[in-house]
């Protein structure tokens, strides 16, 4: 997809890091663009921030864990546009680091439910309505490198964005037919505002939670980030990715070796299981016949 020009471009978290460079850089290149932000504060500077770039931003407060509020979002969007979200960047998140095995229910939900459940609200409220616009377009979603590997001290995060990451992946096939294109973005170290993510959780899952928000810790993560990719550069990378309609954007390569180490040592795990290729063979070419029948009984129901 290489025609910006006059698209709607619906971004959550665009007030901030990641989401507002995305904003800069799709309005710069003519894309008419709503940010979506849980803080009306931020949302009110980014606005500002954007005018003085010559990019007339629509504001939206929404927290992306409520369903509703994210359709009324994109009704409001819509209207303001008089034409259909063609442009979706998931976004939004958070992070919060503690011990796996001290955390709380509500730290679970906490995460989970911005960074995959607020993903999967986007795809239910956007993908129905993008297919029927007929348009085509594309969606990205961000999820991180913390999504290929568990982590003991951000295991909660990590599995969000492997959630992200594989549902991605479906998407990517199922949508492909409608035109609409799929990438996932998986960041490293960005310079954003993410060391101050606890600010953004709701007190009504605050209490008790383990994560760490000692002030010395906050600020090495706050140094951490400083140094990260740049979020104009990062939605560089985006726009490339979408120009080329990339599955995923992998544009921290200080992580692969990384990465190539960890699928590595996954595959090596089947190697006690070399014993009986035939039944393998078998198995496989059942599975292969299976596939096939699934498929003709979807063409022809
Ligand atoms: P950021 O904190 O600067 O921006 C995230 C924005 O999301 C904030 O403006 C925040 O208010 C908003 N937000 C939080 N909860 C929300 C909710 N429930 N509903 C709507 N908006 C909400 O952080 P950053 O770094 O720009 O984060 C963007 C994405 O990048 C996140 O998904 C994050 O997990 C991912 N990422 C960031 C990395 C980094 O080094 N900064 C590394 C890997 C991934």
């Amino acid at each position: 997809m290489e025609d910006f020009e006059d698209r709607v471009a619906f971004i959550t978290g665009g007030a901030s890091g990641a989401g507002f460079g995305q904003a800069r850089v799709f309005g710069a290149a003519g894309c008419r663009i709503a940010i979506a932000d849980v803080r009306q504060d931020a949302l009110d500077d980014a606005v500002a921030t954007l005018a003085t770039q010559g990019i007339d931003a629509f504001p939206v407060t929404l927290d992306i864990r409520d369903r509703d509020a994210y359709a009324r979002a994109a009704d409001a969007v819509e209207d303001h546009f008089d034409a259909p979200v063609t442009l979706l960047f998931n976004t939004a998140g958070v992070n919060g680091f503690g011990a796996l095995e001290e955390a709380t229910y509500a730290d679970f939900d906490w995460i989970l439910g911005v960074n995959f459940g607020g993903v999967v609200n986007g795809m239910q409220t956007f993908v129905p309505r993008m297919i029927a616009a007929g348009r085509g377009g594309h969606i990205v979603s961000v999820a991180s490198m913390a999504g290929f590997e568990g982590n003991p001290t951000a295991g909660i995060y990590a599995a969000s964005k492997a959630a992200v990451m594989n549902l991605m992946e479906s998407y990517a096939i199922a949508l492909a037919p409608h035109g609409i294109g799929v990438s996932t973005l998986c960041p490293a170290s960005v310079r954003s505002d993410i060391a101050n993510a606890l600010d953004r959780r709701p007190d009504e899952l605050a209490s008790g939670s383990s994560f760490r928000d000692d002030p010395r810790f906050i600020d090495a993560q706050r140094r951490l980030y400083a140094g990260g990719m740049d979020p104009i550069e990062l939605a560089g990378h985006v726009r490339t990715a979408i120009e080329e309609n990339l599955l995923y954007v992998l544009p921290f390569t200080e992580t692969r070796e990384g990465v190539r180490a960890h699928f590595d040592r996954v595959l090596s795990f089947y190697d006690a299981y070399d014993t009986d290729p035939a039944a393998a063979d078998g198995r496989a070419r059942a599975f292969l016949r299976y596939r096939e029948e699934a498929q003709a009984l979807r063409e022809s129901p």
